[in-house]
């Protein structure tokens, strides 16, 4: 990814009194951060996203999950300086499908800043640099135990649809209304 669209994709915004939250792409370098991140979730929480919570993680994982193939892929961190070291907080990612048009996302918050409107954020942008790149809807797998992620999808205008031949597992699409 070059700088200028690095920049483009780049905003701070203040959710919580006192921390100043930046949202930038993923970067190969934040292998450390990104292990934290994965290695401090709840099982519940790497269990919802879908991030196999019994399998132990790694760095060699971590370091996979930070390698993003832009533009066909897309990874947006949420960070936040603490005691002058950056904390990786959150992470969508959306990966466009095989046939250009299918497009997967995930979203994450670490279990610490939930209900804080990160989600939220994370999504807005995540959804706003895939329409600037006319890709017209993103799906994510949600477990149908899910319920945060049900209710916080539907309230956010994503429609749930069952999973033919999986009923652990709803899709949430969201259609992104493209410019004409
Ligand atoms: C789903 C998820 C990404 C939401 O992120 P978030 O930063 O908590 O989202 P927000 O703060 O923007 O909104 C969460 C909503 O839950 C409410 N909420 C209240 N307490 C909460 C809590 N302890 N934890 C989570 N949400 C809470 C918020 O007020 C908000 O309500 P609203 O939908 O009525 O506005 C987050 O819960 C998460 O990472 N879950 C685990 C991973 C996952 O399930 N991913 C989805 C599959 S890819």
């Amino acid at each position: 990814m070059n700088a200028i669209l690095a920049a483009s994709l780049s905003t701070a915004f203040q959710p919580v009194i006192g921390h100043a939250i930046s949202i930038r792409p993923l970067r190969a370098d934040d292998c450390e951060i990104e292990y934290r991140f994965i290695a401090g979730l709840s099982l519940e929480t790497r269990n919802n996203r879908l991030l196999g919570g019994a399998r132990p993680v790694t760095p060699e994982y971590a370091a996979r999950l930070t390698r993003v193939n832009y533009p066909r892929e897309l990874a947006l961190a949420a960070v936040v300086m603490l005691d002058s070291q950056e904390i990786l907080i959150g992470v969508a990612r959306y990966a466009l499908e095989a046939d250009g048009v299918g497009c997967e996302f995930a979203l994450v918050v670490a279990d610490a800043w939930q209900g804080r409107g990160i989600g939220t954020h994370l999504l807005e942008r995540l959804a706003g640099a895939a329409r600037a790149r006319a890709i017209p809807r993103i799906s994510g797998y949600v477990l149908s135990t899910n319920a945060t992620m049900l209710g916080f999808a539907r309230k956010r205008g994503l429609r749930l649809q069952r999973v033919p031949g999986d009923a652990t597992l709803t899709l949430a699409t969201l259609d992104l209304a493209l410019p004409n």
